[in-house]
């Protein structure tokens, strides 16, 4: 009887030491699976409109455009500033968009050079109004509170978005989201190797919330032109150290 009871005991021991072994194999080999074949996230069906631009370019002037105008928390846009040669951007988009003529120009060459590496970028938002910026705003206040939504996004008369100079790009890899993985993507990587070509810088790169008052947005690229932009993304710098030191150097 003895005997008896301790071979239960054994056997029960046994049975749940192999079911235990069985289950650490099935999770290693289900981890496994859906480590290696991670299920493709459902792409948002989505409406890219490409905008046809209306606008006769040629008798706008960007001249009177202050390229290097710095719009952050500390420095508001003039009253009332209004950028005289906004332009719809005749690329894919989410939305219409527009932008001054100089960066949809160059956003136009941004997205060519993009395509032909095979890298589909969408436009997301470009110029907006005062009070548009006031309804985004409010809408990341009431998403996420106001100390997270200052983190990303601007109060209105304090976002680059009302210059006509910055735009935000996404692509079909992260949903068309705007989001911080944008920047791991083949696309993200393209653009933040590439846009200084264009004119562009990411303007709120990682890791530099300190001096721009914004979290890494590898989707937001704000146009400076050419040589600037080349400066600013080699040294890895910001816009506002860039102004800095050209003013202590002058
Ligand atoms: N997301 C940037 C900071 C803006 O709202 O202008
Ligand atoms: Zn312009
Ligand atoms: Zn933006």
């Amino acid at each position: 009887m003895k005997i008896r009871v301790k071979n239960y005991k054994r056997f029960y021991i046994t049975v749940a030491f192999f079911a235990a072994v069985a289950a650490l194999i099935i999770w290693g080999i289900f981890s496994l699976v859906f480590h290696v074949f991670k299920p493709a996230a459902a792409v948002r069906s989505i409406e890219i409109v490409q905008p046809v631009q209306t606008e006769d370019t040629s008798t706008l002037s960007h001249e009177e455009d202050d390229l290097l105008m710095l719009v952050n928390k500390q420095n508001a846009i003039p009253d009332g500033y209004v950028p005289a040669d906004l332009v719809t951007v005749p690329l894919d988009s989410l939305r219409e968009i527009k932008l001054c003529l100089e960066a949809s120009d160059a956003l136009e060459e941004l997205f060519a050079g993009a395509a032909a590496q095979g890298y589909q970028l969408i436009c997301c938002s470009g110029y907006r109004d005062y009070d548009t910026q006031v309804e985004v705003h409010n809408t990341e206040i009431n998403t996420y509170g106001e100390a997270a939504a200052d983190l990303v996004s601007a109060p209105a008369g304090y976002s680059e978005h009302e210059t006509g100079l910055a735009v935000d790009i996404t692509s079909a890899s992260v949903n068309y989201d705007l989001v911080e993985d944008f920047g791991n993507t083949p696309e993200g990587q393209w653009v933040a190797d590439h846009a200084a070509d264009y004119g562009f810088i990411i303007r709120y790169p990682n890791g530099r919330e300190s001096v721009t008052g914004y979290t890494y947005e590898p989707w937001h690229l704000r146009y400076v032109g050419k040589d600037v932009a080349k400066e600013i993304m080699s040294q890895d710098t910001t816009l506002e150290e860039y102004l800095e030191s050209k003013a202590s150097n002058s």
